[in-house]
């Protein structure tokens, strides 16, 4: 069957089963294959982490950890768990593809269903969260397998040696 064909039948079944959260994505396989000035990437080109086995967490989710805690937190609770205001996203990126997350964090998301308010603000045009988007997303890919655990990684790589220029460059 032509892939557009199946991406539609998929699309019609899941409709039709009424599954309001059902994605036909999953984020796939976290393992790191590659690596580019020290951000790892899996098999699919996403951005992942690399944690080794004396512990030591990648300096891209080290540096997420402490952006999550900058921007994230306030809302989403500590190490990623969620609180009474904002799910956990330990439990939502279990789902969640890369590009699904790049798009919530930009765009923002209302629950109109929810009887509570729930609103997630449009953070698009900030850049201390868009400049770090790679690397809020690398460490809670790692809080969602349970690669890091809660707290500050007591371990991390050195600093990429182009990763000051490209933050430089971002924040302008
Ligand atoms: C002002 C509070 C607030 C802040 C700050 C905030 N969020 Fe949210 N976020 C929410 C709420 C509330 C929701 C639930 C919205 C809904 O269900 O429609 C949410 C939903 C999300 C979702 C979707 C979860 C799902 O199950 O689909 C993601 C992903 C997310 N937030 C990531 C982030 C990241 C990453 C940051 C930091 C860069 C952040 N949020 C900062 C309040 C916040």
């Amino acid at each position: 069957m032509p892939n557009f064909a199946r991406t539609l039948l998929i699309t019609l079944i899941l409709t039709a089963s009424g599954a309001p959260f059902a994605r036909a994505e999953m984020p796939g396989d976290p393992a790191a294959v590659s690596q580019d000035d020290g951000k790892y990437a899996d098999k699919d080109g996403n951005p992942t982490y690399k944690v080794g086995p004396d512990g030591k967490v990648d300096f891209y989710s080290y540096t997420g950890f402490v952006r999550y805690s900058a921007n994230c937190l306030q809302c989403h609770g500590p190490d990623g768990l969620g609180s009474t205001y904002a799910p956990s996203l330990v439990d939502a990126f279990k789902s969640l593809t890369y590009n699904e997350v790049v798009g919530i964090v930009a765009g923002g998301k209302k629950d109109v269903s929810a009887a509570q308010d729930l609103v997630m603000p449009s953070l698009g045009e900030n850049k201390n969260v868009m400049c770090y988007i790679d690397a809020i997303y690398i460490y809670l890919r790692a809080r969602s397998t349970d690669a890091i655990g809660r707290g500050r990684p007591a371990d991390h790589e050195p600093k990429p040696p182009g990763y000051s220029d490209a933050e430089n460059s971002c924040m302008g």
